[in-house]
């Protein structure tokens, strides 16, 4: 059996070590060829692709990024081609010809989406969720979660000091869309003071209220740990738009860092390549049994898989219940 296999929209650490996953079972325990697509769903158009083997998974487990490269999907739908065909009929037209008996795509939200617009044409497909943002449904885990959680709470614990010494008011703005996954897990972790994410309302006096109150109680410095996605009345940069609010409120000096693509970049994590081995592993698996049409998940401790329409157009926010926002209000941190 051949299968075929991509990577598509923003990178994340683990996308290698689940490759690795992927092709390593396939090779040892079936008698599968492997054909890596370059640049995402747009090697399905060009046909650019390479054949996989056990020699080219040396080294795979802790290299960041995507040795397959990746390309983000709404720009590859816009992009205009001098070809009379819509892009889905290009698609299952070239994985015929390459003679691809299964697609893998590992990606986001939007990954999710295109993969099953392909398997509704009767395309044999598994995918693989992976996001440092967390946010895909169906699943407790994406791997690049963790290891964007570890480069962020490093920051942050960074941020102390200088924050301490020049009692300043130290604004962090990390990513994660329109979810507060990484601020909220980055931000305890680190310890902030006031953790701003999208899945909640804040309110600037509160803020402000909160920094004063630390003054109190001797400590005239503050970490401030907001998401991107949260509201800035139309400004772009989330930190930037919360610095200014705060030194207007309080006249605290405040400054800000926006974490940006360091938080995408490097090594996984060992949690992330555990379980991006595991999701690959168990990707071949589905491929085996001829279960097609599933995202691969993590429940609980559990790898297990789920039919791709009950993934799609769904985003998995952050319940304002959840133990780390209970935990944290009664330690005092300010979520808005
Ligand atoms: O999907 C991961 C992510 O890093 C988000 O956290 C961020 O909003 C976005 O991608 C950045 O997208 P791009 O790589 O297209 O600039």
């Amino acid at each position: 059996m051949k299968i075929g296999i991509l990577t598509s929209g923003g990178d994340c650490p683990g996308i290698n070590a689940t490759i690795r996953g992927v092709c390593k079972t396939a090779i040892n325990n079936y008698d599968m060829d492997i054909i890596g697509i370059h640049s995402g769903f747009e090697g399905l158009i060009t046909k650019d692709v390479e054949e996989l083997t056990e020699k080219s998974m040396s080294g795979l487990l802790y290299y960041g990024g995507t040795i397959l490269g990746t390309s983000r999907e709404k720009a590859f739908m816009r992009k205009k081609l001098d070809i009379n065909h819509d892009k889905p009929s290009i698609i299952k037209q070239n994985i015929e010809d390459l003679g691809i008996e299964c697609l893998v795509c590992i990606g986001g939200n939007r990954t999710q989406t295109f993969a099953h617009q392909l398997s509704e044409m009767n395309i044999p497909i598994v995918t693989i969720p992976k996001t440092i943002d967390n946010d895909i449904f169906g699943t407790d885990y994406c791997f690049g979660f963790d290891s964007a959680v570890s480069i962020a709470t490093d920051a942050i614990d960074r941020l102390h000091s200088t924050a301490s010494s020049h009692k300043r008011v130290m604004v962090i703005e990390v990513m994660g869309d329109k979810a507060g996954w990484i601020a909220l897990h980055a931000g305890m972790a680190g310890g902030g003071d006031i953790i701003l994410i999208p899945e909640m309302q804040y309110n600037i006096h509160n803020i402000g209220d909160t920094i004063i109150q630390r003054l109190k109680q001797g400590k005239p410095y503050s970490i401030i740990v907001v998401a991107e996605g949260i509201e800035t009345r139309g400004r772009k940069r989330a930190a930037n738009f919360i610095a200014e609010e705060i030194e207007y409120e309080t006249g605290f000096e405040t400054r800000e860092t926006v974490l940006g693509y360091v938080q995408r970049g490097g090594s996984p994590t060992p949690f992330d390549r555990n379980l991006a081995t595991r999701m690959g592993g168990y990707a071949t698996e589905l491929i085996a049994n001829k279960s097609f049409g599933r995202m691969v998940a993590l429940k609980g401790d559990k790898v297990t898989s789920l039919p791709l329409n009950e993934v799609i157009n769904k985003t998995k926010f952050i319940p304002l219940d959840h133990e780390l926002i209970v935990q944290g209000k009664r330690m005092g941190v300010c979520f808005g």
